[in-house]
């Protein structure tokens, strides 16, 4: 397979999107456009009706070699929203588990007429690397891609902050919590934050869970979160990918919890009117406590929500002729 990387091969020449493969480098233009059309589907039932049936005759396959609830799933409502054919790829049940390999398995798909694979895969690179070996003309959006990359979820994170904060963000203060290190969502939402200007970007974790410095360029850097969280507009915690990280990254799930985990207390230092996000799935009590996620600051639901409004928006740009 090609060594293409994401943003050389994710814009046509026109500057219009040909795949989503990742948020970095894309230019801000194409990332509110993306934003403006989801914010309209999300929020006009009319204008949602109206798109029914623009993706008739085209198919959309979800490609998940991990798992997921929330991405798979609304890709596929997205898809039947617009009017595409959804085909899902059903990991367990699949000729993968007898050894085919995920280049055969997307070229036996594409011969079957896939327009467009929405893929999840637990190395780095792989959607890329799928995308450059792909016919001319099939489209790719990049579900998470080992710990690299989350484009969708970063683009319905900067849609829920932008509809309870505004679409300026300069003012903006925005924390991200938790296991930076190995989270995707936390390597799209800092592409998506400093691409829209947010005013403060604060990471706060344990050293462990903290990525090279070089990815936390113009971000403040807190190992304390009571003082990370003092005065912020918007608390995005991350889950403990204990599946991606090594033995003793963290001393216990006790010491994680009373550490870094989100509880009403600490939520008081935010500003008043602070919001709570997280991606999920969410390990309760290990970094949110339960007041917390299901409490009135929490606006975690409108984060699922808005991710199919954002699909929608993506699937339409990668498809449009
Ligand atoms: N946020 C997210 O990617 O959730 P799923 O793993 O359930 O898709």
């Amino acid at each position: 397979m090609s060594g293409a990387t994401g943003p050389s091969l994710q814009l046509r020449d026109d500057g219009r999107l040909r795949h989503l493969l990742t948020l970095a480098g894309l230019p801000r233009a194409n990332l509110v456009e993306l934003l403006d059309a989801a914010a309209v589907l999300r929020g006009d039932a009319a204008g949602r009706a109206a798109l029914r049936g623009t993706l008739a005759g085209r198919t959309v396959c979800t490609l998940f070699f991990e798992p997921s609830t929330r991405t798979r799933s609304s890709f596929q409502l997205a898809a039947m929203r617009l009017g595409a054919d959804a085909v899902n790829f059903d990991f367990a049940l699949s000729s993968a588990k007898k050894g085919e390999t995920a280049l055969d398995t997307m070229r036996n798909l594409e011969a079957m007429g896939v327009d467009c694979f929405v893929v999840r895969h637990s190395d780095n690179g792989m959607v890329a690397r799928l995308a450059a070996a792909a016919r001319p003309g099939t489209a790719f959006v990049n579900a998470g891609d080992g710990q690299s990359s989350h484009p969708t979820q970063g683009l319905l994170d900067m849609l829920t902050l932008r509809a309870h904060k505004g679409a300026d963000f300069s003012a903006l203060r925005v924390l991200i919590v938790g296991d930076v290190r190995h989270s995707r969502v936390a390597r799209s939402d800092l592409q998506a934050l400093r691409a829209l200007g947010a005013g403060e970007i604060r990471v706060c974790a344990p050293a462990p869970l903290l990525p090279g410095e070089s990815e936390l360029q113009g971000c403040r850097v807190f190992d304390s979160f009571d003082a990370a969280i003092e005065g912020v507009d918007a608390v995005l915690m991350l889950r403990l990918q204990r599946e991606r990280m090594e033995e003793g990254l963290v001393p216990s799930l006790e010491q994680y919890f009373a550490d870094y985990g989100l509880d009403a207390r600490r939520l008081e230092r935010a500003a008043p009117d602070a919001i709570v996000m997280h991606p999920g799935p969410m390990n309760r009590g290990v970094e949110i406590d339960d007041d917390v996620a299901d409490g009135p600051q929490s606006v975690i639901l409108d984060q699922v929500a808005n991710g199919v409004a954002v699909r929608m928006a993506v699937l339409r740009a990668v498809l449009a002729e």
